[in-house]
C-alpha cells in the first residue's frame, strides 16, 4: 500500500494534556494511514483513553496539534463524527430496549449503515437478538458495545479495549470481524492489554508509558533486531541451558551431533510482542527513575518468555 502520497488519516504533534498539575499525555506525536491497524500500547494510566478520547473529541487537549479526518477533533460537526466508530472504555449503559432495537436506531444516524443482523451475527449476539441490553452478560454487552461501534460502517474504528471480559473464543471471532473490516479498508486505532491481540491485529504499534511515546513501529519490528534473538533451550545432566542465537537451527543440529541424539526438553523460542513490550516498558521505567537511560529491554526478559516448540 502507498501510504506516502496519502495524507494520514490521523496526524497528532505533541500532544498534551493536564488534568490540573499531573501530566496524562507529555508531547506524544505519531501519524495513522489509510487502511492502517495502529494499536497503542502501555500500563494502566499510561494516558491511552486520554489520547484516543482527545482524538474523538470527547476532551479538550491542552497542548499540541490534532488532525482526524483532516479535521481539528476538537471541532469537527457531526459530518465528521458520522464518519467515526466509538467503541469507549466504559462499558454502555444498561438500557431497556433490546440488543436490535438499539442497533437498528443507533444505525439511522448514518448514511450507508450496515445490516442489522449481519452486525449482531459478526458479533455472536444472534440469540441474544431480542434480549434488552440490561438483561445481557458483562462480555456479552462489551459485544453490544463493538457492534454499536461497527453498524455505522465508519471510515475510522476507535476500540479501546474493545474485548475485555470476552470469552477465548469471543476474542478470536472479534478478531476475525477486524480483519473483515480491514479489508473493508476500515482505518483502526486499538488499544489493548492482550498482546497477542495486539500482534494478530496490529500493522503498527506505539508503546506509551506515563505519557511519553517510548516507541513506534512495525508490530515485526519494534524493540530491534536484538531483543528478537531467538533462545535455544534444553535439557541435560547440568540442568537447563538457555541460549541465544541468531543460528537456532544450526546450534540445534550442533547440540544434537555434539549429544549423539535428541536433546532433552529441546525448544527455540522466539521472543512474543509481550516479551519485547515488557522489555520496553522496564527500560522506561529505568530511564524515567535514573539519569541514565537505557535503551535496550532489560535481559531479564528473556526469563518471562513463552515457549514456541521447535
Ligand atoms: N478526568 C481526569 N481527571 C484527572 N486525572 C485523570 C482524568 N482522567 C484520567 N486521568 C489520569 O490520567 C492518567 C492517564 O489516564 P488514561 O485513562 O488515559 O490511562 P490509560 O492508558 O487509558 O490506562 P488504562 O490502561 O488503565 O485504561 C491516569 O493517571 C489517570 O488517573
Ligand atoms: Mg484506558
Amino acid at each position: 500500500m502507498d501510504t506516502m502520497s496519502t495524507r494520514p488519516i490521523i496526524e497528532v504533534r505533541e500532544l498534551r494534556k493536564q488534568y490540573g498539575d499531573f501530566t496524562a499525555v507529555d508531547g506524544v506525536s505519531f501519524d495513522i494511514h489509510p487502511g492502517e491497524t495502529f494499536a497503542l500500547l502501555g500500563p494502566n494510566g499510561a494516558g491511552k483513553s486520554t489520547t484516543i478520547e482527545i482524538l474523538e473529541g470527547y476532551r479538550h487537549r491542552t497542548g499540541g496539534e490534532a488532525s482526524v479526518l483532516g479535521v481539528d477533533p476538537a471541532k469537527g460537526g457531526l459530518d465528521w463524527k458520522a464518519r467515526l466508530g466509538i467503541v469507549l472504555q466504559s462499558s454502555a449503559e444498561a438500557a431497556n430496549v433490546t440488543v436490535r432495537e438499539q442497533l437498528t436506531q443507533f444505525a439511522r444516524y448514518y448514511a450507508d449503515p450496515r445490516d442489522v443482523d449481519e452486525v449482531i451475527e459478526a458479533v455472536g449476539l444472534t440469540s441474544k437478538a431480542g434480549t434488552r441490553i440490561g438483561k445481557l452478560s458483562g462480555g456479552q454487552r462489551r459485544r453490544m458495545d463493538v457492534a454499536l461501534g461497527v453498524v455505522g460502517r465508519p471510515a475510522l474504528l476507535f476500540l479501546d479495549e474493545p474485548t475485555t471480559g470476552f470469552d477465548p473464543e469471543a476474542r478470536r471471532q472479534f478478531w476475525e470481524l477486524i480483519r473483515s473490516l480491514k479489508r473493508d479498508g476500515t482505518t483502526i486505532l486499538l488499544t489493548t492489554h492482550y498482546l497477542d491481540e495486539a500482534a494478530q491485529l496490529a500493522d503498527r504499534v506505539a508503546v506509551i508509558a506515563a505519557g511519553r511515546l517510548v516507541e513506534i513501529g512495525a508490530v515485526d519490528e519494534i524493540g530491534g533486531a536484538e531483543a528478537r534473538i531467538p533462545v535455544v533451550r534444553w535439557r541435560d545432566e547440568h540442568g537447563l541451558h538457555d541460549e541465544r542465537t541468531e543460528a537456532p537451527a544450526a546450534r540445534v543440529a550442533d547440540l544434537t551431533a555434539t549429544l549423539g541424539g535428541e536433546p532433552r526438553d529441546l525448544e527455540v523460542i522466539r521472543p512474543s510482542l509481550e516479551d519485547i513490550y515488557l522489555g520496553l516498558v522496564h527500560a522506561a521505567d529505568g530511564a524515567a527513575s535514573s539519569t541514565t537511560p537505557s535503551a535496550a529491554p532489560s535481559p531479564a526478559t528473556t526469563v518471562t518468555m513463552t515457549g514456541v516448540g521447535a
